[in-house]
């Protein structure tokens, strides 16, 4: 590598000093080009785990991650394009209701979307579960289908930011995952080689988010929207509540079929909710109008079906069958059906969300290709926290390809924390960071 050899930049950092630019660029396009052995690289990550980076420091290493691949170029879209990213969570089919309330106000939303990641849900994953939908776009396919129809989810192709894949699996296997710099740096590089000109960001917290705590997912909106910022992005975050499951269903499938009954004007208010405020953050943006006008216009179109008219258009220019609409039957259901039934009176006072999460990823519900792999798999929650029980009530059903054990059904009455006194729910929308 050019410049400052990579045992000086090492040291520098050891010392307690900070890298400038051309130090971080080139030990990231070192490491890339193999030329930055890994444990050197893991050299780096270890004392950035331990020091932090500044916010100068932070975009540097994410546009470094960023120039490590392609950018889209998006220029041939008019307007302003916006893009949403969820830090992940248990049930969160938000993106399924707020890209087409967007897109249906006219903001053009090129969604890059992921697979599912531990106990988290995947977008790509749940709009799979409709029969036919290809979520594998080339860029002229998102492109021309967000000239077309004003929306379009695509997982994001390897060419960008390649750095971030390496970084994150070294990051995988010496412990630096829960680095705060370092995921501002892996979510924004991916986000910003994307294309878009506006990102909402929805920061989970609580039991089923990657950060459980209110003040460490305020700190991670924060970052996130300061350095989107300083990299010349309009920016503004959303923390909201997983301290529960997000509506009812947790699974492909089940989740797709919830999305469409909140896009009917029905199904769970939570998901309604958020749903709204992440929708009416993306239209101030996107049509840079102020907060009340865009909110009214979120509601609007979810009321009057444009929403759902416009996720109608998205699934048949992704190859879906858009039937799944009017005959939910269409979507791919698990052949087995357990329901967990509860042992104790009361209420319940809190739900082990992580827990669901991974209990419905072992149904079937996570990642996956095998033989127990279904996007039918997955939990309905029929109790949610302060929601009152008798013994004998279901609180959950299981769907599965395989036979659900019963240490399975005992598990997941084991989420189910059920208490005399009344419960205590957390704040849904806990905040705003812009
Ligand atoms: N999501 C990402 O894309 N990267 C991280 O580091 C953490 C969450």
């Amino acid at each position: 590598m050019r410049g400052m050899p990579v045992y000086r930049i090492l040291e520098k950092r050891l010392r307690g000093e900070t890298n400038d630019q051309e130090e971080i660029r080139a030990l990231i396009h070192g490491f890339v080009d193999g030329k930055v052995l890994p444990e050197q690289m893991a050299t780096w990550l270890t004392a950035v785990t331990l020091t932090g980076l500044s916010e100068e420091e932070t975009l540097w290493l994410t546009e470094a991650m960023v120039a490590s691949g392609k950018t889209l170029d998006l220029s041939s879209i008019p307007g302003i394009k916006v893009d949403k990213h969820s830090s992940g969570g248990v049930g969160d089919k938000v993106s399924l209701i707020t890209v087409p309330i967007a897109a249906a106000a006219g903001v053009p939303v090129p969604k890059l979307t992921g697979r599912a990641l531990g106990h988290t849900g995947g977008t790509a994953d749940k709009l799979e579960s409709i029969p036919g939908f290809r979520v594998e776009l080339t860029e002229d396919e998102l492109i021309d289908q967000v000239r077309k129809i004003g929306c379009a989810f695509a997982v994001a192709s390897k060419d960008l930011a390649p750095a971030d894949k390496l970084i994150y699996s070294l990051r995988d296997r010496t412990a630096t995952v829960a680095s705060l710099p370092l995921i501002v740096s892996s979510i924004l590089s991916k986000k910003l080689a994307g294309g878009a000109d506006a990102f909402v960001f929805d920061v989970k917290f609580g039991d089923g988010a990657f950060m459980n705590s209110l003040e460490d997912a305020r700190r991670l909106a924060c970052s996130l929207v300061a350095v989107s910022q300083k990299a010349g992005k309009q920016a503004v975050a959303l923390l909201t509540s997983m301290d529960e499951p997000l509506g009812r269903a947790v699974g492909n499938a089940l989740e797709v079929a919830e999305a469409i009954e909140v896009l009917k004007g029905e199904g769970p208010s939570d998901v309604r909710e958020v749903s709204l405020a992440i929708a009416a953050q993306m239209i101030r943006l996107g049509l840079s109008i102020p907060n009340e006008e865009a909110r009214r216009k979120a509601q609007e179109l979810l009321t009057n079906g444009s929403a759902l008219e416009k996720f109608q258009r998205l699934i048949e220019a992704q190859g879906g069958n858009a039937r799944v609409l009017e005959e939910m039957d269409l979507l791919p259901q698990a052949p087995e059906r357990v329901e967990v039934q509860a042992t104790a009176s009361g209420v319940v006072g809190s739900i082990a969300t992580r827990r669901l999460g991974l209990l419905a990823s072992r149904l079937g519900a996570g990642r996956g290709t095998g033989s127990d792999w279904h996007p039918g798999a997955g939990i309905r929650l029929l109790k949610k926290v302060g929601d009152p029980v008798t013994a004998g009530e279901t609180l959950g059903i299981l769907f599965s390809p395989r036979p659900v054990s019963p240490q399975e059904v005992n598990e997941t009455r084991a989420c189910f924390d059920i208490q005399q006194a009344e419960a205590r729910k957390t704040d849904l929308i806990a905040g705003l960071v812009a």
